[in-house]
């Protein structure tokens, strides 16, 4: 017996066929969704290996190829794929989400006209089989070299994890514009304990990396850092330098998450007293989320030197942060 998520996987496989279809044979994917693909650089390959696609300006479509296949159109709603019998997703192009597996789960479409108005990317919405905080976009692809590298870097969109994929950088997924939640740090641990994130260089993608740091370090994760030059992103940064001097900036830039913040919040306070006092418990309360003790006992050492503190002060500082979240 064909269970209901089954049946809404067989359902959004069909839609991410018609927007492949779409994509490669006929005149308006090809003339629209399919240059702009290739004007963004991507290969048949990897476009292949996303399931990008095609949403053409219609609006029934994909209605009325889905329910001529035999799917219902009570399913088809459920799937956020049509909304008031018309098609949800249109005059766009389409990038597949998967999950571990490899099944389509749900879609995000890109505008392709330059409308301030609209945002940028829709999403399909919450389902039964899409739950967007358990999900990271681009773990099916990444799986075999996250667990090869032990590493994994973590990018704020689904280009970037286009671009970087096919540059040779396969280890990348992306929580997809949202901030990191316990479940997508649940998630990485089955592959691996490092995180490294790259998010955009810009304060946007610094206050998303400061974010996260919580959800990681409570899950036990070692997290590290790479800041990217003033307006880039992972994949204009790729593009603009190529991937040799790509992956060397990664090694050179790479920090360690707390050395990343206390650096950060030493430098907004500079040298009034007050503020550099803020900023020390700030960074207390970070290291009390150290569980590992050893781990704990050796950034305390490092930061003991970095805050110009002695260690002492510094462990009961600590120690005080633990015991008030108990
Ligand atoms: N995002 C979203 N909805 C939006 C804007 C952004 O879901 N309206 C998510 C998408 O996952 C997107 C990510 O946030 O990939 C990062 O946003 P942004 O940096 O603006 O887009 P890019 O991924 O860089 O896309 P592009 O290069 O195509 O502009
Ligand atoms: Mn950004
Ligand atoms: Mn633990
Ligand atoms: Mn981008
Ligand atoms: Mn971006």
């Amino acid at each position: 017996e064909l269970q209901e998520r089954d049946s809404l996987i067989i359902t959004n496989d069909f839609a991410r066929s018609y927007f492949e279809d779409q994509l490669y044979n006929t005149e308006e994917g090809k003339s629209i969704g399919l240059s702009y693909f290739k004007q963004r650089g991507f290969l048949k390959e990897t476009m292949e290996t996303f399931g990008l696609g095609y949403a053409p300006v219609s609006r029934d479509g994909l209605l009325k190829a889905a329910t001529a296949a035999g799917h219902r159109e009570e399913q088809l709603e459920k799937l956020g794929l049509i909304r008031n019998r018309r098609d949800f997703f249109y005059d766009r192009v389409m990038f597949t989400i998967h999950n571990l597996a490899g099944k389509p789960i749900a879609f995000a479409g890109r505008v392709l006209k330059k409308d301030v108005k609209a945002p940028k990317y829709v999403n399909s919405p919450e389902t039964e089989i899409y739950h967007k905080s358990d999900v990271l976009y681009g773990m099916f692809q990444a799986r075999q070299a996250v667990r090869k590298l032990d590493n994994v870097y973590m990018v704020e969109g689904y280009t970037d994890v286009i671009s970087l994929h096919q540059n040779g950088v396969r280890n990348v997924v992306a929580t997809s514009g949202t901030s990191l939640t316990s479940g997508q740090a649940s998630l990485v641990k089955r592959f691996t304990e490092n995180v490294t994130l790259l998010y955009d260089g810009d304060k946007a993608g610094i206050k998303a990396a400061l974010r996260g740091v919580d959800v990681l370090l409570t899950a036990d994760l070692n997290v590290r850092v790479v800041v990217l030059p003033e307006g880039q992103d992972p994949d204009s940064y790729m593009q603009q330098v190529g991937s040799t001097a790509f992956e060397q900036y990664l090694e050179e830039q790479r920090k360690d998450f707390l050395f990343f913040k206390a650096d950060l919040l030493l430098e907004e306070a500079g040298d009034d007293v007050a503020s550099r006092t803020t900023a020390i418990r700030d960074i207390g309360s970070t290291l009390a989320l150290v569980e590992d003790p050893l781990k704990r006992a050796a950034y305390l050492q490092q930061f003991s030197g970095r805050l110009g503190i002695e260690e002492k002060l510094l462990i009961n500082l600590v120690n005080k942060a633990i015991a008030d979240r108990r």
